[in-house]
């Protein structure tokens, strides 16, 4: 089944009672835990744990690995759309994608595979992760599987996480944390799988040592020329868009599918419930809020923002990645 061992939470909760606590972004009682370098909240780490002890990766699987925040839900739709595009008739409209949200679609690791990796469509072979390079389970990086990773603009990923949080909090009537205390948390690496800079510095090493196995795409670039990206992806995952496909406007189909305006109006993402009943549930329309490059200027204040840049340019000085 799904559910985890009593004995494997039992043996978590007593690790995490060890490991270093800061306060979190959701009030009080809100702790977050630091575990191999990076910041969790206590049921993504026993989900971590418990997929570093179980996870079974098959070598043809592709992950699909992000920092939260930084295009996931995208990434998801497109990734998904283009594996599954030759199943699906486009001209009756049947993809999952129109009637599921997009984490419905792809699994995400250290929830729904943690403790059972066969919990899932094995015809698909995307899995979805937020788990840092140096944390991802063994048999993902000794399976030889594909990574690609999306990142975005710092000050953006803020924003929308900030938002994020601030919602979940006033629909559960409790009060907000505030932008600036989190902007504080944030610029100090203290979220859910922060350090923002240290999430993405891994999967950057990394690529540089296997190039052909990780590819990076960054929010900006792919708003920008969504298009170049989608095929990239597509040959990437070894799916690649065939001339008589891109004639018949395949790949438009794809990226008008998974467009923000189009996904966040669907009757599942406005008022569907993701994982409903469970300590997890969650709004799917919590997922969409703008969908926009550069939003953080109306959060933000100039010198907030060139603070964030500053020590996130610092991390990322001499690795080649630039913001
Ligand atoms: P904003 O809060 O800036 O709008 P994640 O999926 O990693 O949780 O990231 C959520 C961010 O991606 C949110 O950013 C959300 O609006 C945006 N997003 C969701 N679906 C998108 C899509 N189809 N295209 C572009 N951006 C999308």
């Amino acid at each position: 089944s799904g559910e985890p061992s009593a004995v494997h939470v039992k043996k978590c909760k007593e690790i995490i009672s060890t490991l270093p606590r800061k306060k979190g972004w959701k009030g009080s009682s809100d702790y977050l835990h630091q575990y191999q370098g990076f910041w969790y909240y206590d049921s993504f780490l026993e989900g971590i744990m418990s997929a570093q002890d179980h996870f079974q990766a098959r070598s043809q699987d592709i992950i699909v690995a992000s920092c939260p925040k930084t295009g996931t839900t995208w990434l998801k739709a497109l990734t998904f759309a283009i594996a599954t595009r030759t199943s699906f008739d486009d001209s009756t409209c049947t993809s999952p994608l129109l009637t599921k949200a997009p984490h419905e679609c792809v699994p995400f690791l250290e929830i729904d595979l943690a403790n059972d990796s066969s919990n899932r469509n094995m015809e698909l072979n995307l899995v979805a992760t937020h788990i840092p390079y140096v944390s991802l389970p063994h048999s993902i990086l000794a399976s030889g599987c594909k990574i690609v990773y999306i990142w975005r603009d710092p000050k953006d990923v803020f924003v929308s996480m900030w938002y994020f949080v601030a919602k979940q909090m006033i629909s559960k009537d409790s009060e907000p944390i505030s932008l600036e205390e989190a902007f504080e948390l944030f610029c100090q690496g203290i979220v859910n799988y922060g350090p923002y800079w240290d999430h993405v510095l891994g999967f950057w090493r990394a690529r540089v040592e296997f190039p052909e196995k990780i590819m990076f795409v960054k929010y900006e670039e792919m708003m920008k020329d969504t298009c170049f990206y989608v095929k990239k992806l597509a040959e990437f995952m070894g799916y690649p868009f065939t001339s008589e496909e891109e004639e018949r406007g395949m790949v438009e189909n794809v990226i008008n599918m998974c467009k923000f305006e189009k996904l966040s109006n669907l009757e599942v993402n406005k008022n569907g419930m993701h994982r409903p009943n469970t300590s997890l549930e969650i709004e799917n329309n919590l997922y969409f809020r703008k969908g926009k490059v550069g939003d953080w200027e109306n959060e933000l204040t100039a010198e907030m923002g060139a603070r964030l840049d500053w020590i996130v340019e610092q991390k990322l000085s001499g690795s080649g990645l630039k913001l």
